[in-house]
C-alpha cells in the first residue's frame, strides 16, 4: 500500500485530501458566482459589528472602512474573473477572508466573529438568487410580450382548436399565443411567492443558534436591503434548502409552460401542419441530410424542461428527513438551485426569440379547416339558438357533419365575443400585467442596487 497523501493545510485545520476533495466537491467552481455577494454580505456584517454597542470594539470606524475598501477591491478582481478559490479555501467564505487576511493582517482574521459559515452561505445565496430572480422576471415578462404580440398580430387567423389532439372546435393565433401568456403570468405568482420567502436574512444565525454578543440583525437585514430578518435563528439555518426548494418548484413550473409551448411549435411546424414556419436561424441542420432545419432549441427545452422537475425534486429529496440544524447535504442543493436558474433563464430567453421571428402562414392555418368536424359544436350551438334542445341539436349534426362543409372559420371565430373567448380577448389586460410585472422587478433590483451602493461607499 502507498503511504497516504500528506494532509492539506487549510484555514480550519489540517485535511486529508481525499476528504477535503470530496467534501468540497464543486464548491471551488460554484462558488466564483458568489464571489460579489459574499463580500456583500461581509461588509454589512462588519459595518453591523462596528455599530454595536459592545466594549471593547470589534471594529472602529476606521477599521470598518478599511475592510470595506479591501471588500470592494476583491469585488472588482471577482468581476475581472480574477478571483480564485482554492481547494485549500474549500470555499468562497473562507477565499474571501484569506484575500482579506492577505491585505490586512490581523484585522482581516477578524470579520469572521459572530459569524459562521451557516449563515454565510445561506445570506450568500439569498443575495444571488434575488438578483436572478429579478432578471428572470423580467425575462419572463419579456417573454410573455412577444407571446402577446405574436397573438395581437394574428389575432384573426383561425387556428384549428384541439383537444386529445384530434381537431375540436375553431380557435385563432391570438387565443394560443395569448394563452400561454397568461401561463407564463401566472407561473410568475410562484416565481414571487419564491422571492418572498427569499427576500428574508438569515445573518446572525451563526452555526444556526446565535452568538452571546449583542449583534443587531436588524440592521445587517436592513443594510442589505432584505425585507426582514428571519426571526428565530434556528429556524434561519433550517431555512438553507428550503429556500432553494422552493426556488427550483417556482422555475420548474415555468419551464413545463416552455416545454408545452414548444412541443406545440414542434407540432404545428412539421410539414404536415405548417401552421407556423420557425425562423431558420434558429433551427439546426443534419451531418447528412441536407434539406434539414430541426428545431432543436424546442426539443431541447422540452428536456431542460424534464432536468428542472428533476432538480426541484432532489432538492426536495435531500430536505426530506434532514435533520434540523446545518447539516453538509445543504451543500449539494447549491448546484442545483443554480443549474436551474441557469437553465430556466437561458430557456426564457431563446424562447422569446422563436415568438419574435415566428411566421405564421394563415393559408395553412385555414386550410386545415377543410374537415368539417371541427365545426359541428359551434352548429349544435347554432341550433340550439333556434330553440332545439341541445343533445337534440347534438345528434342532428353528428348525423349530418358533411353539411358543415364550406363553413367560414374566420366567421365562427368572430361569433365568440363572450370573456377570454376568440373574439373576446382582452390583450391589454394581459400586457398590462406583463409590463406591471417586469416594472416591479426592474424597480425591486433598484431598491437592492441602491443599498448595495450605499454600503459600500466608503
Ligand atoms: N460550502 C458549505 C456549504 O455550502 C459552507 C458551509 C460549511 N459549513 C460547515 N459547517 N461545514 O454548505
Amino acid at each position: 500500500m502507498s503511504t497516504p497523501a500528506a494532509d492539506t493545510a487549510t484555514t480550519v485545520g489540517k485535511i486529508n485530501p481525499d476528504v477535503l476533495a470530496f467534501t468540497e466537491g464543486k464548491d471551488p467552481v460554484l462558488d466564483l458566482a458568489l464571489a460579489e455577494v459574499d463580500c456583500l454580505g461581509t461588509a454589512a456584517h462588519v459595518t453591523m459589528l462596528s455599530r454595536m454597542d459592545f466594549k471593547p470594539t470589534l471594529f472602529t470606524e476606521e477599521q470598518r472602512v478599511a475592510v470595506l475598501r479591501a471588500l470592494r477591491d476583491i469585488i472588482g478582481e471577482a468581476r475581472r474573473g480574477d478571483f480564485t478559490i482554492t481547494a485549500a479555501d474549500q470555499d468562497v467564505h473562507l477565499a474571501v477572508e484569506r484575500r482579506l487576511t492577505e491585505r490586512l493582517g490581523d484585522l482581516g482574521k477578524k470579520v469572521h466573529t459572530c459569524r459562521s459559515r451557516n449563515d454565510q452561505v445561506a445570506v450568500d445565496i439569498r443575495l444571488h438568487v434575488r438578483n436572478e430572480l429579478n432578471a428572470l422576471t423580467v425575462e419572463l415578462a419579456d417573454l410573455a410580450r412577444a407571446l402577446l404580440a405574436l397573438a395581437e398580430a394574428h389575432k384573426a387567423v383561425p387556428l384549428v382548436g384541439r383537444t386529445h389532439l384530434q381537431p375540436a372546435m375553431p380557435s385563432s393565433v391570438g387565443m394560443w399565443a395569448s394563452a400561454y401568456a397568461e401561463m407564463l403570468l401566472d407561473d410568475a405568482y410562484l416565481l414571487e411567492a419564491a422571492y418572498k420567502t427569499n427576500d428574508l436574512c438569515p445573518l446572525g444565525s451563526a452555526a444556526g443558534y446565535g452568538v452571546p454578543l449583542p449583534i443587531d440583525r436588524q440592521l445587517t437585514s436592513d443594510l442589505l436591503a432584505f425585507s426582514r430578518p428571519h426571526h428565530n435563528v434556528f429556524y434561519a439555518s433550517c431555512a438553507r434548502g428550503k429556500d432553494e426548494a422552493v426556488l427550483l418548484a417556482a422555475c420548474s413550473q415555468v419551464m413545463l409552460s416552455l416545454s408545452r409551448l414548444a412541443e406545440d411549435l414542434i407540432l404545428f411546424s412539421m410539414p404536415e401542419f405548417r401552421y407556423f414556419t420557425l425562423p431558420r436561424d434558429l433551427c439546426t441542420g443534419s451531418s447528412i441530410m441536407p434539406q434539414k432545419y430541426n428545431p432543436d432549441v424546442l426539443e431541447l427545452i422540452r428536456a431542460k424542461a424534464a432536468l428542472l422537475v428533476g432538480q426541484a425534486t432532489s432538492a426536495n429529496v435531500i430536505l426530506k428527513a434532514l435533520p434540523g440544524g446545518y447539516n453538509r447535504d445543504l451543500q449539494d442543493t447549491k448546484e442545483l438551485y443554480m443549474e436551474g436558474l441557469r437553465v430556466t433563464r437561458a430557456s426564457l430567453r431563446i424562447m422569446r426569440l422563436m415568438a419574435e421571428h415566428l411566421t405564421v402562414n394563415p393559408e395553412a392555418c385555414r386550410a386545415a379547416f377543410a374537415e368539417p368536424g371541427v365545426f359541428a359544436t359551434d352548429r349544435a350551438l347554432e341550433l340550439v339558438a333556434g330553440g332545439m334542445p341541445f343533445r337534440d341539436a347534438y345528434h342532428q349534426v353528428r348525423d349530418h357533419l358533411e353539411d358543415l362543409r364550406g363553413m367560414d372559420p374566420d366567421a365562427v371565430i368572430a361569433q365568440k365575443t363572450h370573456l377570454g373567448g376568440t373574439n373576446g380577448l382582452d390583450f391589454a389586460q394581459l400586457r398590462a400585467r406583463a409590463d406591471a410585472l417586469a416594472a416591479q422587478a426592474l424597480a425591486a433590483q433598484a431598491k437592492v442596487d441602491a443599498a448595495f451602493a450605499a454600503l459600500m461607499d466608503v
